[in-house]
């Protein structure tokens, strides 16, 4: 069994409200350094918006607020002296469909890292191509850096998304569903890079596959109508959950 590493971000009884609709009730969860943690459960049950109030994506929609405690490295992430600007670069997200810029392969990579530092050109290439390498993009997009990179296949572009959310080094990695949109052999290699990734963040992944969660996670937490049922090791989840609704979702038999 993997040996429990330091606890990177965590929350404690934390409730989130879309207008008068609560969408989370109260949850408690601990998300290890280098370690991944998964959320499962069916749709609407507010993985998203768990994910989404790590880093603050949620204050951009109008009418929200929450209650009870996120913290990223013991500091609450919605205190007042928090910078939400270092806060997201601290914290990345991937989405569930991929969002390249409307530019080339090398600038969606150089965009993000011009925003937050200001890097020698002559650093740059060096710079991408570790990006893409550790995104297992590099090998298919070498020749093409300056092409569109709108002309990528839906598994290469969510791989940009991954090289250009690492590009600017974050410490926890969110990610959405990332292989939803993906082809079995596209979402192995990014099951592969979230192994590897692991050793130098944190990373929070949502995934309706629960193979996938299997897979990939150290940790995962099994939701239900805006609650956690269930938070342990993923293998105790998969073999031998301690409920019985976290047992039906995960045996098909749910709903
Ligand atoms: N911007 C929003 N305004 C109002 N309600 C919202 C908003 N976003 C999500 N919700 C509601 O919050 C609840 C949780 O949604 P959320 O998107 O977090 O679920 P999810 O578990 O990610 O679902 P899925 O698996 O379909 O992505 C749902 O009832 C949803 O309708
Ligand atoms: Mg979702």
């Amino acid at each position: 069994m993997a040996k429990e590493t330091p606890i990177k971000a965590r929350t404690v009884d934390f409730s989130f409200y879309y207008g008068s609709k609560q969408a989370l009730y109260n949850i408690s969860i601990p998300m290890h350094q280098h370690r991944v943690t998964a959320f499962i459960g069916p749709s609407g049950c507010g993985k998203s918006t768990f994910l989404r109030s790590i880093n603050r994506m949620n204050d951009l929609i109008d009418g929200t607020r929450h209650t009870g405690l996120m913290e990223v490295d013991g500091t609450d992430v919605y205190s007042p002296e928090v910078d939400v600007t270092t806060l997201r670069r601290r914290v990345g997200m991937v989405f569930q469909k991929s969002t390249p810029f409307p530019k080339s392969i090398y600038e969606n990579i150089t965009y993000g890292l011009s925003l937050t530092q200001n890097k020698p050109k002559s650093e740059l290439d060096g710079i991408v191509e570790s990006c893409l390498r550790r995104a297992a993009l590099w090998d298919e997009v070498k020749d093409r850096l300056h092409h569109s990179a709108l002309g990528l296949s839906g598994g290469q572009q969510q791989r940009l998304c991954i090289a250009r959310a690492v590009s600017i080094n974050p410490e926890i990695l969110l990610m959405d569903e990332p292989c939803s949109a993906l082809d079995p052999i596209s979402t192995g290699k990014v099951e592969e890079l979230i192994t590897e990734l692991k050793d130098a963040y944190t990373i929070v992944l949502v995934t309706h596959n629960m193979q996938q969660a299997a897979r990939v996670s150290d940790y995962t937490g099994f939701f239900l109508m805006g609650r956690l049922i269930e938070f342990d090791r993923t293998r105790t989840i998969f073999t031998s959950p301690a409920q019985k609704e976290t047992e039906d979702y995960i045996t098909g038999r749910f709903g």
